[in-house]
């Protein structure tokens, strides 16, 4: 298939390109690298072995996107392109609607141009919030806590009257839950600019010296070791989701929403032992307060994507540290020549 890729250099995108091209399908990406680096996409090109086209453009530029939809013809699309910090979404709201959920209609209107009728899209288990019970299936109420959470929900709500409104197009929502790791060659991974946000890359920093300790963001959550549980999944693995996604866009219409997880659940504890098995020594933390916001517990149900899309993630905790070490200690500064901020 022909597939064009937004935000196709950012950390699930350019995992899932490797991904596409390995399956023989033909890619055209579109990035205005706003969080990315085109160096990205080099290395993509190497490990697949073949060359695609890529634009720096921007997903709001509807004339611009409409004239590389049009020129490359794709079947289908998957949207990553998007702003996703959540702490600066509330302070730059106008932003992430302007580029989640603008960016989101931009692109429908350049796919009408183009006669192409099938969209993936990345959504987020934030647009649950504070859950009702666990695990989340896709029927759980959405009650997004975050402004970022607010517009992939809208995003999604957008997506479903378009499926609706025109026959045989198909929308296909992938609520991911928390992706980390990197691909086994160590060649591509995840590249946070500034203080990381995140727990898996934090700790990478730590490891690698760039921060002196991991905050463990509260101990006083009713869970068994009282801090956070999160649902990981090893992003090699949400990659291999889009592929299923995009099968499964060829033979059906309408809008359909699928939970990407492994269903099991790892306390902030448990991800920092696991990774310092991975690095071999022990890293540094101290306990901090709560961030505000936070969630005790997040856990997917997971069934829906293996009994439709007939996809399962196959990568467990370790493979998802390992992995993560691999990339980290191979690129101590990322797709930059030297770390900016060591701690
Ligand atoms: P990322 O920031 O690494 O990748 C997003 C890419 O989109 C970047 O390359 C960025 O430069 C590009 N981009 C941003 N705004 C753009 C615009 N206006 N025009 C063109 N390109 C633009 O993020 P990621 O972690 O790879 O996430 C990809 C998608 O998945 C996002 O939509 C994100 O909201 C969603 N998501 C991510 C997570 C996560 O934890 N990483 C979880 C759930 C959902
Ligand atoms: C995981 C756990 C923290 C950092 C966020 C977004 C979500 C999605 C994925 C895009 C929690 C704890 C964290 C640290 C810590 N992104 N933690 N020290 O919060 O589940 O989800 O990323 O869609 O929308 O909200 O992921 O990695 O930030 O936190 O102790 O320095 O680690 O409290 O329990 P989260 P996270």
């Amino acid at each position: 298939m022909r597939i064009l890729v937004t935000g196709g250099a950012g950390y699930i995108g350019s995992h899932t390109l490797v991904e596409l091209m390995a399956r023989g399908h033909e890619v055209s990406v579109v990035d205005n690298h706003v969080n990315s680096s085109p160096v990205v996409l080099e290395r993509v090109r190497e490990l697949a072995g073949r060359p695609f086209e890529s634009h720096v453009a921007d997903v709001r530029d509807t004339g611009g996107l409409a004239a590389i939809a049009r020129a490359f013809a794709p079947d289908a699309v998957i949207h990553f392109a998007g702003l996703k910090a959540v702490g600066e979404s509330g302070e730059r709201p106008v932003d992430y609607y302007d580029v989640n959920v603008g960016g989101t209609l931009s692109l429908l209107r350049a796919m009408e141009g183009a006669g192409c009728g099938r969209i993936i899209f990345s959504s987020s288990a934030t647009v649950y919030g504070e859950p009702v019970y666990l695990p989340y299936d896709e029927d759980h109420p959405l009650a997004p806590v975050s402004v970022y959470g607010r517009t992939k929900l809208m995003a999604e709500q957008v997506l479903a009257d378009w499926a609706r409104a025109a026959p045989g197009t198909a929308a296909i929502v992938l609520r991911y839950f928390n992706p980390v790791g990197a691909h086994a060659s160590g060649r591509i991974g995840e590249d946070p600019d500034g203080v990381p946000q995140n727990l898996m890359p934090y700790l990478a920093q730590v490891a690698s010296g760039r921060r002196a300790a991991l905050r463990i963001l509260g101990d006083d959550y009713p869970t068994p070791d009282g801090t956070g549980v999160r649902d990981y999944i090893h992003v090699v693995d949400l990659a291999r989701a889009h592929v299923a996604a995009l099968d499964r866009a060829a033979v059906t219409a309408g809008a359909e929403v699928y939970n990407i997880g492994t269903g099991q659940g790892y306390s902030v504890k448990e991800m920092h032992a696991a990774f310092c098995r991975a690095v071999g020594r022990d890293l540094p933390f101290e306990i901090a307060p709560r961030r505000a916001g936070d969630i005790a517990e997040m856990r997917a149900d997971c069934t829906r994507a293996a009994r439709v899309l007939g996809w399962q993630a196959r990568h467990g905790l370790s493979d998802m540290a390992q992995s993560l070490w691999n990339w980290q200690s191979r690129n101590p500064a990322g797709y930059r020549d030297r770390a900016e901020d060591p701690a």
